[in-house]
């Protein structure tokens, strides 16, 4: 956008033929011109906040979110789904309060229940399952929640103490070590903390990013946690001594000024970190060495989530582009990795993607408010859910089933279970 503002600004500074008015005219256009390229070429804000994630226009918006029970409602309180479907009543699943409205065009081959509705008291930023599923952590405004995934009860809260109680705090990231004994949090305070589940106890907290902490990602040996920040940098912590190696991107040439780390990710083997960034690049790099082996370029506005498939050959990127990306990666360090799919249904910003433990789906939200499952093979959408009132935010399949845990700005996180055939 700059680069065409840039261009349209390059008309005649010769104004000795023209009337003192429209000379005055042109020069004042110029002066606005002027101001408007030193407001562009100035570094946006390196972070981005929970309100640029929600849907500040929806009447359904953070504080009339907590208040309606969204269990019981009629689908007449719930947003028309938007998939571009024709209306064909054989084709959608009808829940209480939500919608799965299948794709014609394939065959179904997926089922979609809404298990639990989870109220919180904030937006709620992250869900996370515990590795053997059992558990779904969630983070909002100054606490972090576990509840029993069959039951939906909750279990256990963290609650952020600290001098100024009244100020928000956002955790934005949530991550179980692979025992599910302690839950790694992420906040906007800069601070990473672990916890130890048991006795609700903070075991460590990590310093050095120097802005919000959007991810976090334990390795399956719990030897290291890897954290994602606005600060435009990685870090590598080791568990048993709480030091860190500090991955930053500096790249000569950015796309764009900003380049803070909203998602990270580690490849199944513990080999590689990957990090969608606000520049809209992935990058990936070797953990062992810490050397950045793969620039993924492509996106044309932020990336704000990646996950990798299980089978460690592939990535999927989700962007403010209102795109998915599909990446084989199966060559790392050894060819060029390429984008194989683009994936384009939905209707705004899509700020978070899962990959289910079997491989075969994508699960992806939206500010649209939507849910999609795509076919990992065909990049084609099978199913789009309806029901969050709100910007979808965060998303995550159980590692040890179909199940899938979704975080909204409507103050709701769910569960639903997924049935293939
Ligand atoms: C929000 O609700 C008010 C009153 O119910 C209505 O007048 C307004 O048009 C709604 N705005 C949007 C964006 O839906
Ligand atoms: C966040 O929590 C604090 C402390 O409980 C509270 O004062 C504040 O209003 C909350 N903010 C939001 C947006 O819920």
């Amino acid at each position: 956008m700059s680069s065409v503002f840039i261009q349209s600004i390059h008309t005649s500074n010769d104004h000795s033929r023209l009337n003192p008015h429209e000379a005055r005219f042109r020069a004042r256009l110029l002066f606005v011109r002027f101001l408007a390229l030193i407001y562009l070429s100035l570094p946006r804000s390196s972070a981005y906040t929970v309100n640029d994630c929600v849907d500040m226009d929806s009447n359904n918006s953070l504080g009339l979110g907590g208040a309606s029970p969204v269990e019981g409602v009629g689908v007449g309180g719930v947003d028309p789904p938007t998939t571009g479907f024709p209306d064909d009543p054989e084709l959608e699943q009808e829940g209480r309060g939500w919608f799965a409205t299948y794709n014609p065009k394939v065959k179904a081959a997926l089922e979609v229940n809404l298990e639990h509705t989870l109220v919180h008291d904030s937006v709620v930023c992250c869900v996370r399952f515990s590795p053997d599923g059992k558990f779904l952590a969630t983070g909002c405004n100054r606490t972090a929640q576990i509840y029993d995934t069959k039951t939906g009860e909750k279990t256990c809260v963290l609650v952020y103490e600290s001098a100024d109680k009244s100020d928000d705090l956002y955790i934005r990231s949530v991550c179980f070590s692979a025992d599910g004994k302690y839950l790694a949090t992420g906040a906007e305070d800069k601070k990473i903390r672990i916890w130890n589940i048991a006795d609700k106890k903070i075991r460590n907290i990590f310093e050095g990013h120097q802005q919000d902490i959007y991810s976090l990602e334990f390795s399956s040996s719990d030897h290291i946690l890897i954290s994602g920040s606005g600060d435009k940098s990685v870090r590598i912590w080791s568990m048993h001594d709480g030091s860190s190696t500090v991955l930053t991107i500096d790249d000569a040439d950015p796309p764009n000024t900003d380049a803070g780390v909203t998602s990270v990710a580690l490849s199944i083997n513990g080999r590689w970190v990957a990090a969608g960034s606000l520049d809209t690049v992935v990058r990936i790099w070797d953990v062992e060495t810490g050397k950045l082996v793969e620039r993924l370029t492509g996106h044309t506005d932020s990336v704000y989530s990646i996950a990798f498939t299980p089978d460690g050959k592939g990535l999927v990127s989700a962007s403010l582009d209102e795109t998915l990306k599909y990446w084989d990666v199966s060559g790392l360090s050894e060819r060029p990795s390429e984008c194989k799919m683009d994936l384009k249904s939905h209707k705004d910003f899509v700020l978070c993607v899962a990959v289910s433990n079997d491989g075969a789906w994508f699960a992806s939200g939206s500010k649209d408010h939507s849910v999609q499952f795509w076919d990992a093979r065909t990049g084609i959408v099978q199913c789009v859910l309806q029901g969050h009132k709100n910007t979808v935010i965060s998303t995550d399949f159980s590692p040890t089933g179909n199940v899938l845990a979704t975080g909204s700005g409507d103050f709701h996180a769910r569960i639903c279970e997924l049935w293939e055939f």
